[in-house]
């Protein structure tokens, strides 16, 4: 991937809870277009990396740049107006709202505000099922659709990186399988992706690049398929 253009870059970064550091010394790049996975133990510092890069945390130290900005503790608002979008772990819709009010929240920032009606017709067309249950409750939905709904929202605030934090947590397998395939097709279609998942196998097989992260740091890179060969994560994450 030598040549193309980092969407964004994490260099050195350390984030700590009072004085308990979770993050130390971390360093990844995401290439524009690219899906870029993070793999590792329960713990290990995924999500603290990932909600510090959308703003919801602060780094000690270190940098986070954004097409070449540094966002490093900018909040949420503003790394969602540049196009950062988290979907965070444990599928948080509203539960009383509709889905289609769900999809509104989603668009609530000055980029994509005035492009909210073009986008939900978009999501109806990506996720059917949503579309049908335009009009019922958030909370009366499956696992499956308000995994699918939590993605579409981030998707109503037009992200340029995508990132997720565990999005096939408490999915059937059949599920899984079409939310990977979701990821794929929306990659495909241009959104950059930077995915937490626990599910490695699937996660190696879809990602251009992947990070293994452990104790805060990252322990080992490369492109999926090498992660995929490697005998610690065969291992470690592959039962193999
Ligand atoms: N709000 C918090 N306050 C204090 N410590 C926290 C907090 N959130 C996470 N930690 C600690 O920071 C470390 C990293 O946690 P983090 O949630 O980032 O890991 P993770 O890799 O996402 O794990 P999981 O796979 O379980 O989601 C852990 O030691 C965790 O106990
Ligand atoms: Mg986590």
């Amino acid at each position: 991937m030598s040549g193309s253009h980092n969407l964004l870059s994490v260099e050195g970064l350390q984030v700590a809870y009072g004085e308990a550091v979770a993050v130390r010394d971390l360093t990844l790049n995401v290439p524009q277009g690219a899906i870029v996975a993070l793999v590792g133990t329960n713990g290990a510092g995924k999500t603290t990396t990932v909600q510090t890069i959308a703003g919801a945390l602060r780094p000690k130290s270190g940098s986070v740049r954004f097409d070449g900005r540094n966002i490093g503790g900018l909040d949420c608002k503003l790394t969602v107006e540049l196009g950062v979008t988290l979907v965070p772990e444990g599928r948080l819709v509203f539960p009383q709202m509709t889905v289609e009010e769900n999809l509104r929240m989603g668009a609530l920032n000055r980029r994509a505000a005035p492009n909210l009606v073009r986008n939900l017709e978009r999501m109806y067309d990506l996720f059917p099922r949503l579309k049908e249950r335009r009009l019922q409750l958030g909370g009366g939905m499956s696992g499956g659709e308000q995994q699918m709904l939590a993605i579409a929202r981030g998707l109503m605030a037009e992200p340029r990186l995508l990132i997720l934090d565990e999005p096939s947590l408490g999915l059937s397998p059949l599920l899984v399988v079409e939310l990977f395939a979701t990821i794929r097709r929306l990659n495909a279609d241009g959104v950059t992706i930077l995915l937490v998942e626990q599910n490695v196998r699937q996660t190696l097989q879809t990602a251009a690049f992947a990070h293994v992260i452990e104790k805060g740091h990252v322990a080992l890179s490369g492109t999926g398929q090498e992660l995929l060969d490697n005998p610690f994560v065969r291992k470690a994450f592959l039962g193999l």
